[in-house]
């Protein structure tokens, strides 16, 4: 189908999809975006596999009801470590997660030897990106690092100053070498980026899994509509709402509440 006007569906525990969305928004400007932030079960990287699996076909259920979906984007690592496979069984879209495309993205530099991965606790503990690394053929020497803070410091829009400075530095300084790359493995932590990188030297390449995957979409587009985004969350749209649009650089409207129990 060369001209399929249906939405893209787009999710994540709260603000940090939006790294996901604007990266899909800037490069397929046509396209319709349905967003959810579950933001009355944030966080999701403290939380069992098997909670994680329910709130993501939550989600997921959720956003189906809104719109007709082509495509659903699960932008959210620690819901791609966890929901991922079952989320492509049970749903009758392609689903996309943010993890195979932000190791396809890392491993396309070449001569990396080192790579350190900061993720949520849970998709540390799932050692997801450890196997898709091997699973891409990664032999070098792999990093992984929960940094559960930076969610938090994101979902305030404290991701600069003395104290996101304070805590980057708390978790970078335990990695034990000097990665060649670093994987930003929770689409909360790109917003953080100006101040991790003051962190490590400027040799370090980032990789942010949101753009990765934005870069990596398939589907077939819609060519002739103006594309717009509509915002859903599950707790406190106004807070939401007001973080949201110092990120985007633009104001959004107040997201929908939504139940999706
Ligand atoms: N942004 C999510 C991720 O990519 C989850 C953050 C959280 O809710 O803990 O893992």
């Amino acid at each position: 189908m060369q001209n399929d006007p249906r939405s893209i569906g787009v999710f994540d525990s709260g603000l940090g999809g939006l790294t996901v969305l604007s990266a899909i928004r800037r490069k397929f400007p046509n396209e319709s975006l349905f967003y959810l932030g579950d933001t009355a079960r944030l966080p999701y990287g403290t939380k069992s596999p098997e909670t994680v699996l329910k709130y993501a076909l939550a989600c997921a259920k959720a956003l189906m009801k809104q719109a007709e979906l082509k495509l659903l984007v699960i932008a959210c690592n620690t819901a791609t470590a966890h929901a991922f496979s079952a989320l492509q069984d049970e749903l009758e879209i392609p689903v996309v997660g943010v993890i195979e495309s932000g190791v396809s993205e890392t491993l396309s530099h070449v001569h990396l030897d080192s790579i350190a991965i900061l993720a949520t606790a849970g998709t540390i503990r799932s050692k997801a990106y450890e196997r898709e690394l091997k699973k891409q053929n990664f032999e070098g020497r792999i990093y992984p690092l929960a940094c559960p803070l930076f969610v938090s410091l994101a979902e305030e829009g404290l991701t600069e100053g003395p104290i996101a400075q304070a805590i980057s530095k708390h978790y970078l300084r335990q990695l034990p070498y000097l990665p060649d790359a670093v994987i930003l493995g929770c689409t909360h932590y790109p917003l953080l980026l100006p101040t991790l990188k003051a962190s490590l030297p400027h040799k370090t390449i980032w990789i942010d899994s949101g753009h990765a995957t934005a870069h990596h979409l398939k589907f077939s587009p819609c060519l002739h509509q103006r594309g717009e985004a509509r915002y859903f969350v599950t707790d406190a749209p106004e807070r939401f709402q007001k973080v949201a649009s110092q990120f985007l650089g633009q104001s959004i409207p107040i997201p929908d509440l939504i139940s999706v129990d």
